[in-house]
């Protein structure tokens, strides 16, 4: 599956971030498109399961060829206090839910197909060959392009993968301050498969946790930010895009100049000795 250099995370532009507007929606997407970025990162909870409806209604009021974009979206969690009926919060990978999750999320999305579907989160109780016969329906129906998963173990990415070999990434949680995906196994087996990870939260917790190793890092970040143009949220980016596997970001700004300061990270690329500097800051030690 060919994404855009960075996928458009729009979590953080439901009721759960800015709660923007339909016509901000519409402003946002016009101005990730003029930036080359096509592929919009969304799942069925965001909002509380109100997001892909104000979401849908935005893109169809744009009049775009829906070819010109790309629709990513998860389910599988059940979430309580939202607009459906959970009482407490599970995972459900059934066929039959997983068939209907798609369904509600072409209807809200206002969208004969999504190009890619991903389970949200493992669950304990996943069934591989009730996964694989729900994705062979969805794709043979054509309601769905691409399949994949998210926050998934080594393990857990190997069983589905063994009943449904044409899975397209692992979305998992990769930052310079959340590394831990590029040492235990997560990252090197996309990579083994010839498949583009895709890192939510590419920030990591940097701007929102002013802990010791904010301050360590924050020095480097900076003098990077000066060398190379560039602003720090940029530099977080281009610690993931230096990755041989062509780690994809899902960057989740809800604010156009925040979105183009961090596409300028496409731009330029950090040295060996800068990628390793970082990597020690933000774990604190040198490599063995
Ligand atoms: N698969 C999963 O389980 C999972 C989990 C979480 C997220 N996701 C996906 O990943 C996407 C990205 O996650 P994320 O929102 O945590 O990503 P992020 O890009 O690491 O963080 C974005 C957040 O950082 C804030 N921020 C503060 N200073 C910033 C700066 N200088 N530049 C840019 N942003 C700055 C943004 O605020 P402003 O909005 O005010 O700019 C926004 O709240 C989500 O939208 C969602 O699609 C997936």
């Amino acid at each position: 599956m060919h994404f855009s250099p960075l996928i458009v995370g729009t979590m953080r532009w439901s009721s759960w971030g800015a709660g923007h507007s339909e016509r901000q929606i519409q402003n946002l997407v016009e101005s990730c498109q003029e930036l080359g970025l096509f592929s919009f990162d969304s799942a069925d909870i965001y909002g509380g399961y109100t997001w892909e409806a104000c979401f849908g209604n935005a893109l169809s009021g744009m009049g775009l060829v829906r070819e010109s974009y790309q629709l990513i979206s998860k389910g599988g969690i059940k979430l309580p206090g939202g607009a459906r009926p959970h009482e407490i919060k599970s995972y459900d990978l059934s066929k039959a839910y997983l068939l209907n999750c798609v369904d509600q999320s072409l209807m809200d999305l206002k969208t004969d197909y999504l190009d890619l579907y991903l389970l949200h989160r493992p669950s304990p109780l996943m069934d591989p060959e009730a996964i694989a016969a729900a994705f062979s329906l969805l794709r043979s129906s054509g309601k769905v392009l691409n399949f994949g998963v998210s926050n998934f173990s080594v393990q857990e990415f190997e069983l589905i993968h063994q009943y449904f070999p044409q899975l397209s990434t692992n979305q998992i949680e990769l930052s310079l301050t959340e590394p831990k995906s590029l040492m235990d196994g997560r990252v090197l087996q996309q990579q083994a498969l010839g498949l583009q990870p895709t890192a939510w939260s590419p920030l990591g917790s940097y701007f929102s946790l002013e802990d010791e190793k904010q301050s360590r890092i924050k020095p480097e970040l900076s003098r990077l930010g000066k060398k190379y143009d560039a602003s720090e949220a940029a530099v977080l980016v281009s610690f993931l895009l230096k990755h041989p596997s062509r780690i994809v970001p899902v960057v989740g700004s809800s604010k156009s100049e925040s979105i183009q300061k961090m596409a300028r990270a496409l731009a330029f690329e950090l040295t060996t000795q800068e990628w390793f500097s970082l990597l020690e800051l933000s774990r604190g030690y040198p490599v063995a």
